[in-house]
C-alpha cells in the first residue's frame, strides 16, 4: 500500500523504510531500548520526532500541512488543526483565542471540565445557561434558542458563546443553526464543543455538524468516535470573527513542542476514514446496529433507547440501576462506556462495508449478563433530577478571583448569601446546581436539601454527612 491519500501515514513509512539510524529524541531509538513487549514496542519505530521529511506540527509545510488541508477540505473549514492533548486542549485554545480577563462568556452549564479551566486560566467570567431536561436519555440536553434569546438581551456584552452538542449520550441540538445566527447577530463568536461529533460527516443520517450550521470554531475528539487513538483531536475554524493566527498562536502555547508523530498518523488515517466512508459502508453500518438493536430487544426487561446520535445506544434493565448492568456486562466481557443510575451508554463501532463480523455471539453474551440479574435484588430506580432554580446566572467572583480568597464549611442551612468556593454537582445528571464563584440564593439550599433528603449522590464541595458546603469566607 503506498497510503498516497494519507500524506502523513506515508512520510512516516519513506522514512521508516530507510532503515534510519536513531541519534535523536525519543530515548527509546525507534523502541531498540524499550522494555515494552513486543507487541507495543513494534508501534515505536514510528514514534519519532520532527526530522527531515516528517514536518512540525506548529509551522506546519509539507506533510503535516498537506494532512490538515485534507482535513479542512472535508470539513469545509478555513483551516483545520491536528490536536495531540484531546478537545480538551481545543476548548482550551477556543476561549484563549476569544475572550480575555473579565469578559463576558455564554457557557452551556453542562459543559465538559475543559471549559471549566478554560474559564478559570482566561479570567473570563461565565454567565451560565441552564440546559434542558431530555426526557427520553434521562440525561441533561441542550440549551434552547429562546433561553439563549433571553440570556443574549440579559447580557448584551458577551464577548464569546460556548455551546456543546452533541451531548455524551448523543443528544444533538436541533436549534444550533438558529442559535448560531442570533450569536452572529451580536457579533458574538460561537465555540461548539463537538467532542463527540467528530463521525456526523460521514453520512447525512447523522446529525449535522455544527461547522456546516455556520459556528466559528469546533472541536472534535476524533479518538472517540472515529478510529483515532486516545487524544488524537481536531479544531477547526470557519470565522469572520476570530483569526486563525490567534488560534494558532494559543495552541502552540498549549500543545507539546514534541507532538507524537502516532498520534498525528492515527489523525491522518481517521481523515481518510471518513472521507472514504460511502452509502454501502453505511448501509452495513445500519444493518449492523438494527441487527444488535433487535437482538437486544428480544431479551425480557432490556430497554434499547436510541438517540439522536445512531452511533451511541443507551440499554437498560427493568428494575435495575446501570451500575449492576454494567457490572453484569463486564462479567461477560462487555464494556460499556459509563452507567449511570438508568442505564448504561454503548458507542457502536462505525464499521465499513467489509464488517463480517456476526454479533449473534455478541447478544448471547448480553442475554447472559440480563439473566444474571434476575437473582439481583431490584432497585428502585428513582429521578433526582431538578431543574437549576435559575436559568441564566453570572458569578460573584471569577474562578481566578477565588483561589486567592479564603474558605470556609458552614451547614447548608446557614449557607444563605455566601458564595459558593467550588461547584457543588448532583450525580447524575452531572450538571453543577452550583457553581464556583455563584451566590447562595434560598432557592439552591432549598434544592440541595431535597437532592440530599432524596438520597441524592454529589461530586464537588459538599460534606453529606454533615451537610456543610465549602463557601468563600467573610
Ligand atoms: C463533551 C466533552 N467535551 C470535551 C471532552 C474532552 O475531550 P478529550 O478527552 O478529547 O480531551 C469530553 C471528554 O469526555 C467531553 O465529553
Amino acid at each position: 500500500m503506498t497510503y498516497e491519500d494519507r500524506p502523513l501515514v506515508r512520510a512516516l513509512q519513506n522514512f521508516q523504510s530507510r532503515n534510519p539510524l536513531s541519534f535523536h529524541v525519543p530515548g527509546h531509538k525507534n523502541g531498540m531500548l524499550s522494555g515494552l513487549p513486543d507487541n507495543m514496542r513494534q508501534a515505536l519505530v514510528y514514534d519519532v520526532t520532527e526530522l527531515t521529511g516528517l514536518d512540525d506540527l506548529h509551522e506546519p509545510a509539507e506533510a503535516i500541512k498537506q494532512a490538515e488541508d485534507k482535513l479542512s477540505r472535508l470539513y469545509g473549514s478555513d483551516r483545520s488543526f491536528f490536536l495531540v492533548n484531546g478537545s480538551t486542549v481545543g476548548n482550551l485554545a477556543m476561549l484563549y483565542a476569544t475572550v480575555r480577563q473579565g469578559d463576558l462568556v455564554l457557557v452551556q452549564r453542562n459543559a465538559h471540565k475543559s471549559v471549566f479551566h478554560a474559564l478559570e486560566l482566561t479570567g473570563a467570567q461565565p454567565v451560565f445557561l441552564s440546559p434542558d431536561w431530555h426526557e427520553q436519555t434521562q440525561t441533561a440536553g441542550t440549551v434552547s434558542l429562546e433561553n439563549v434569546k433571553y440570556a443574549l438581551k440579559q447580557y448584551p456584552n458577551i464577548k464569546a458563546a460556548v455551546f456543546t452538542a452533541p451531548t455524551y449520550y448523543g443528544v444533538t441540538n436541533y436549534e444550533m443553526e438558529d442559535i448560531i445566527k442570533i450569536c452572529h447577530s451580536y457579533s458574538i463568536p460561537v465555540l461548539v464543543d463537538e467532542a463527540h461529533g467528530a463521525h456526523f460527516i460521514v453520512n447525512e443520517a447523522f446529525p449535522k455538524s455544527a461547522l456546516d450550521l455556520g459556528a466559528d470554531l469546533v472541536v472534535q475528539s476524533a479518538h472517540k468516535t472515529l478510529p483515532a487513538m486516545t487524544m488524537a483531536s481536531f479544531l477547526h475554524i470557519h470565522s469572520q470573527l476570530v483569526s486563525v493566527e490567534r488560534v494558532a498562536h494559543y495552541l502552540q502555547m498549549l500543545q507539546s513542542s514534541s507532538p507524537s508523530y502516532v498520534l498525528m498518523a492515527s489523525l491522518d488515517d481517521a481523515r481518510y476514514y471518513a472521507e472514504t466512508y460511502n452509502e454501502n459502508d453505511y448501509a452495513r453500518f445500519l444493518l449492523y446496529r438494527q441487527g444488535l438493536i433487535q437482538e437486544l430487544r428480544s431479551i425480557q426487561g432490556v430497554e434499547a433507547v436510541e438517540p439522536d446520535d445512531g452511533l451511541k445506544l443507551l440499554l437498560r434493565a427493568e428494575g435495575h440501576t446501570g451500575f449492576v448492568l454494567q457490572e453484569a456486562l463486564e462479567q461477560q466481557g462487555i464494556y460499556v462506556e459509563l452507567a449511570d443510575l438508568y442505564q448504561v451508554l454503548l458507542i457502536l463501532p462505525l464499521v465499513k462495508a467489509d464488517y463480517d463480523e456476526e454479533h449473534a455471539n455478541t447478544a448471547d453474551k448480553f442475554r447472559r449478563a440480563v439473566k444474571s440479574l434476575t437473582d439481583k435484588e431490584a432497585a428502585a430506580v428513582q429521578t433526582y433530577f431538578s431543574p437549576p432554580s435559575s436559568l441564566v446566572s453570572v458569578t460573584a467572583y471569577t474562578a481566578k478571583q477565588l483561589h486567592t480568597m479564603s474558605t470556609e464549611w458552614v451547614h447548608i442551612e446557614q449557607a444563605a448569601q455566601r458564595v459558593a468556593a467550588e461547584s457543588i454537582i448532583p450525580y447524575p445528571p452531572g450538571i453543577p446546581l452550583l457553581c464556583a464563584g455563584e451566590r447562595v440564593t434560598e432557592e439552591y439550599i432549598k434544592q440541595i436539601q431535597d437532592l440530599l433528603a432524596a438520597g441524592c449522590r454529589f461530586q464537588g464541595a459538599i460534606n453529606m454527612e454533615t451537610k456543610e458546603i465549602k463557601v468563600v469566607g467573610n
